[in-house]
């Protein structure tokens, strides 16, 4: 028989079918075997009666959690089963045997860490990771669609990036280089030929923060555009997370449903336009409704972030932000030059900033002047002076985080479950 999915066996709903998974949960008695098989699709409780395996039960009656099996049967609806089905078993073969599965109910957060290749075949992390993958796709659909090319930069590089202190260090043949914290300056190089473009790929930052909210590797999804101003470059935030987050309600009910996730609460981002506010108002408003004094020219911190993100259910362009506070490539704003032209996305529900923005400076001297403030070393950056020294034209990009924003699309509580194997300050294994 050919095998098919569990959840096509549920929509054919009765008749003979042949299954293959693992062993999700079982019980029995030596009457009986309630098994609950676990494939990509789903799970369904199979049921083997003894009668029908007299000389199979001694091998029957040892199958426990995460051996895999090979079923054929005949399955009918069961409204008292997990899933609705219930398939009789006619024939089982045992393929690969299981220890005792070391992950039981309530193993706590550590140990769960620690066993994450096994972890990882849980029902909440396999639908995390589904909705990751279209995640990780839309983001590349969105942008095809509008005509953008996909560009790769570098992973290992000499030096200079968005914050020198974070940068990890390398021993390249005896030479010292680091690990790339952004997509964006080689980026800006193939801008002057490709126009559009967009990247995605791994990001490194040794940024001492262990918060639910920072990862060491996370995956940034960049783009950069020619001829963009920051209007322009919002306007592409917002279609983006919306483009991404209708193809996840689109496809993974299922799977939000599996991880709690009221997702009744991510509709209003798909339906409404996303406020756009600069620092200096949303001072203002911390001050006005929240009760917060913040102090000019400071980056907004996680707590007024949170605070401010209170007054909205949709995502937020908090833009303008304080020139001093900001990376060296953005540009001072002529009508306010305290200010720079930029913006973070920030999401609701405490999920903090999603996407980081901005036009960029083509003025060199101003990049070097931003550049010596911050004590970087400018002979590191030079091919970043020279592609602005050839025909420079105002453009502007953006990154996402795909982490952060996974955590809010399922509603996680710590951004190490919106990766496979999570790397931070203190989790590096396995
Ligand atoms: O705001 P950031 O630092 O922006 C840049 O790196 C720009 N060069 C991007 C660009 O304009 N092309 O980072 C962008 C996003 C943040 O908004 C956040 O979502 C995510 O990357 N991010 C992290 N995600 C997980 N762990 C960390 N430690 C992160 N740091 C930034
Ligand atoms: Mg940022």
């Amino acid at each position: 028989m050919k095998f098919i999915s569990i959840s096509e066996a549920m929509k054919k709903g009765s008749g003979k079918i042949a299954v293959r998974g693992w062993v999700h949960r079982e019980r029995g008695s030596n009457k009986m075997k309630f098994i609950v098989l676990r494939d990509v699709s789903d799970i369904i409780q199979c049921v083997v009666s003894r009668e029908k395996f007299e000389k199979q039960w001694e091998e029957i009656d040892k199958i426990q959690i995460e051996y895999s099996l090979e079923i054929e049967g005949t399955i009918k609806e069961d409204k008292r089963a997990p899933t609705g089905y219930e398939i009789s078993v006619d024939k089982l073969k045992v393929i690969g045997e299981s220890d005792e599965f070391p992950i039981q109910k309530d193993l706590n957060e550590e140990l769960l860490g620690d066993r994450r290749h096994l972890w990882l075949r849980s029902r909440k992390m396999t639908a995390i990771l589904k909705i990751r993958s279209t995640v990780m796709q839309s983001f590349r659909d969105y942008f095809r669609e509008q005509g953008f090319y996909e560009f790769q930069s570098p992973i290992i590089i000499p030096g200079g990036a968005e914050e020198g202190p974070t940068m990890f260090e390398l021993d390249y043949f005896g030479k010292k280089m680091y690990l790339a914290q952004t997509w964006q300056l080689y980026a800006e190089a193939a801008m002057y030929g490709l126009d559009k473009i967009y990247g995605i790929g791994p990001t490194f930052r040794a940024e001492k923060s262990k918060t639910s909210r920072h990862l060491t590797e996370f995956w940034m999804a960049e783009m950069e555009v020619a001829w963009a101003d920051l209007e322009k470059i919002m306007d592409y935030a917002e279609g983006m997370t919306k483009y991404i987050l209708k193809k996840v309600l689109d496809k993974h009910k299922k799977e939000l449903e599996i991880l709690g996730r009221d997702f009744k609460k991510l509709e209003p981002t798909l339906k409404k336009k996303f406020p756009r506010v600069t620092y200096d108002e949303a001072l203002k408003l911390l001050k006005e409704k929240k009760n917060m004094k913040v102090e000019w020219g400071k980056d907004l911190r996680t707590i007024e972030e949170e605070k401010f993100m209170e007054l909205y259910d949709v995502p937020v362009f908090v833009t303008h932000y304080p020139k001093e506070a900001m990376a060296f490539y953005k540009p001072k704003d002529p009508k306010n030059p305290k200010t720079a032209l930029c913006f973070d996305m920030l999401g609701p529900e405490a999920s903090g900033e999603l996407i980081g923005g901005s036009e960029r400076d083509t003025n060199i001297d101003e990049l070097k002047k931003a550049l010596k403030a911050k004590g970087e070393k400018l002979e590191d950056y030079s091919y970043y002076f020279d592609i602005h020294s050839y025909g420079a034209v105002p453009h502007a990009g953006f990154g996402l985080g795909p982490e952060r924003l996974i955590k809010w699309v399922c509603g996680l509580d710590s951004i190490k479950d919106a990766i496979g194997f999570p790397r931070t300050m203190t989790r590096m294994k396995p």
